[in-house]
């Protein structure tokens, strides 16, 4: 196993170790569908390789006196985006010396401390703490909707190709939130919703007797 900088020659082989990494913890939603890059930024991107795949992966971003995106304490931070190594690799010590080359490199920057957040898993926690990380900040991540915002609908047909839902007191309702995803009945409803994205979400139908 060896470390090394990253290249966009491991993109693909990168964005697979990343998802498996991710799959058998809380972070699983957390999908990257290509590698992230810090638009000029100084970072820090690492990868470990083994027989010529990626097995883990480290990318870090540095603040500079222009731009400072830690907020945990005053001065020059590095925030620590992302730390993975493959579910077949893992506890092997991969992590841990990706994290020493990453701090290695910051020894010739003017880089204070090093920020990070992760969620429950007691991998991640465990991994910090050894590395002798401080928990400084504790947040939630909620998927869900608030109460309320959450309101009972029928689906009362299809109208092209659109399904046609009411609240309960029969007036229209052209979007809910379902699972932290708005789903839109009509889509003159986007105006009303900033989005980054959306998709067209299909029911199929076969009969079969
Ligand atoms: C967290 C992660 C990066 C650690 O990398 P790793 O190569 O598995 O860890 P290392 O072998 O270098 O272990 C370093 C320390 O982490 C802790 N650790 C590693 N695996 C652990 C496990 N399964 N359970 C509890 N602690 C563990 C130990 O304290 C270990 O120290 P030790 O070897 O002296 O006991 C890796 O397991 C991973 O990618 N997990 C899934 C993705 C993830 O949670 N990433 C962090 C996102 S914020």
């Amino acid at each position: 196993m060896k470390i090394q900088k990253y290249t966009p020659k491991y993109e693909d082989s990168w964005l697979r170790c990343r998802v498996l990494a991710y799959l058998y913890t809380s972070m699983y939603e957390d999908v990257e569908t290509s590698k992230p890059t810090f638009e000029g930024r100084p970072s820090i991107e690492l990868i470990a390789i083994e027989d010529g795949i990626v097995v883990g992966l480290l990318d870090m971003v540095l603040d500079t006196e222009e731009l400072k995106t830690s907020f945990l304490a005053k001065g020059l931070g590095a925030f620590l985006k992302v730390i993975a190594v493959h579910p077949d690799y893992q506890s092997k010590g991969i992590g841990r010396k990706l994290y020493e080359t990453a701090l290695n490199e910051l020894e010739s920057t003017p880089i204070e401390f090093i920020e990070l957040y992760t969620r429950g898993d007691e991998q991640a926690n465990n991994f910090y703490k050894k590395l002798g990380f401080e928990l400084l900040a504790e947040t939630y991540d909620v998927f869900g909707v608030e109460k309320s915002l959450s309101k009972p609908i029928s689906i009362n047909g299809i109208e092209n190709k659109m399904l046609k839902a009411t609240y309960e007191n029969g007036e229209p309702c052209d979007y809910i939130l379902v699972d932290g995803v708005y789903e839109v009945y009509d889509l003159k409803a986007l105006d009303n919703i900033e989005y980054d994205r959306y998709y067209p979400a299909r029911g199929y139908y076969k009969k079969v007797k």
